[in-house]
């Protein structure tokens, strides 16, 4: 017979990878709602960043807008994963929209702190970065122009506080771990009596996608992490790999975007998701490889994850 035989290839999939409990909530909160009230369902920004689960809920009813005032007035709108300014959900209420909010509880969290501590009198700092939805949404929980937005740790180094006793801090929930210990050292050095989280708002999620990443990096001669140019979580594990030795590390968004050239041909490659990247993706991601290859799928767990988030009342039950 004909059979060429295809070279073997390892593929390392990190875990934990892929949705988080936030992400997972938010999806289920947009089919519900389109089960619940029928289509069409607005949703302002994209639920999550993803193109393929976006295009999935748009195949089920769900309309995307990026403002409110794309929604006409009596339709019923879902806010994305990545929280809204307080601006929002009062406009809708104003214009009598029905909305529900499929903002992460553990977004919501980092909300309530930054009002909390501003109510005591501090100064706050928002470690993340700028033009991000979650950073406008978490800005947006105060008076406009009170929140001082720290990108990098020269950020961190140049900030002029009203008064150094009175500074607090929070942050992105998807930053790069490494990054944000480095700021808020710095932070905690200038402004030793510094409010904040004992460490970062960080997610759990996060955390674990990074550590995953790292435990596998060593021992790859590729990594492939599957998410969007504008997921903040998916391009930070594209860091990590590169800061921990990869030579090649790459986000595709599908498998289609595989540069085999790029690749060369390695023995094993790292594969992971980000926190808004459906697990069809990476099945999808390992038959393109097995059709190059003679594939073995290995996996290691670094954590447990058993998050699970409760639907808004509406929903529920
Ligand atoms: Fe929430 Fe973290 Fe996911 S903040 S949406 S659990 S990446």
């Amino acid at each position: 017979s004909e059979t060429i035989s295809k070279p073997p290839l390892t593929l390392l999939l990190a875990s934990p990878r892929g949705f988080c409990a936030g992400v997972d909530r938010a999806i289920q909160i947009v089919e519900l709602a389109i089960e619940k009230y029928g289509p069409p369902v607005y949703v302002r920004h994209e639920i999550v960043h993803n193109r393929y689960v976006v295009e999935e809920l748009e195949r089920k009813g769900a309309i995307f807008v990026e403002e409110l005032d794309e929604v006409p007035s009596g339709a019923k709108v879902i806010f994305s994963a990545h929280g809204v300014p307080k601006a929002v959900p009062a406009d809708a209420q104003s214009r009598e929209l029905f909305y529900l909010d499929a903002t992460c509880p553990l977004v919501s969290k980092v909300h309530v702190e930054a009002e909390r501590l501003y109510s005591r009198g501090h100064e706050i700092l928002l470690i993340g970065h700028a033009g991000h939805p979650e950073v406008i949404g978490t800005m947006g929980q105060l008076p406009e122009g009170s929140v001082r937005l720290i990108e990098t740790a020269a950020d961190a180094e140049a900030f002029q506080p009203q008064d150094p006793e009175k500074v607090a801090f929070v942050t992105q929930t998807t930053l790069s771990v490494d990054d944000t210990a480095a700021i808020v050292a710095i932070l905690r050095r200038r402004f030793p009596a510094i409010a904040g989280p004992r460490k970062e708002d960080i997610c759990y999620a996060t955390t674990n996608r990074q550590e995953a990443v790292k435990a596998i990096a060593p021992l790859v001669d590729a990594m492939l992490v599957i998410g969007a140019p504008n997921s903040s979580n998916s391009m930070r594990l594209v860091e990590v790999a590169e800061r921990a030795g990869c030579r090649y590390a790459a986000l595709l968004q599908r498998a289609t975007d595989i540069d085999w050239a790029a690749l060369g041909s390695p023995a094993i490659v790292g594969l992971t998701a980000g926190a808004s990247a459906p697990e069809v993706l990476v099945e999808e991601v390992i038959d393109a490889f097995r059709q190059r290859f003679e594939v073995t799928v290995e996996e290691s767990p670094v954590r447990r994850e058993s998050v699970q988030f409760k639907l808004p009342r509406a929903l529920a039950g």
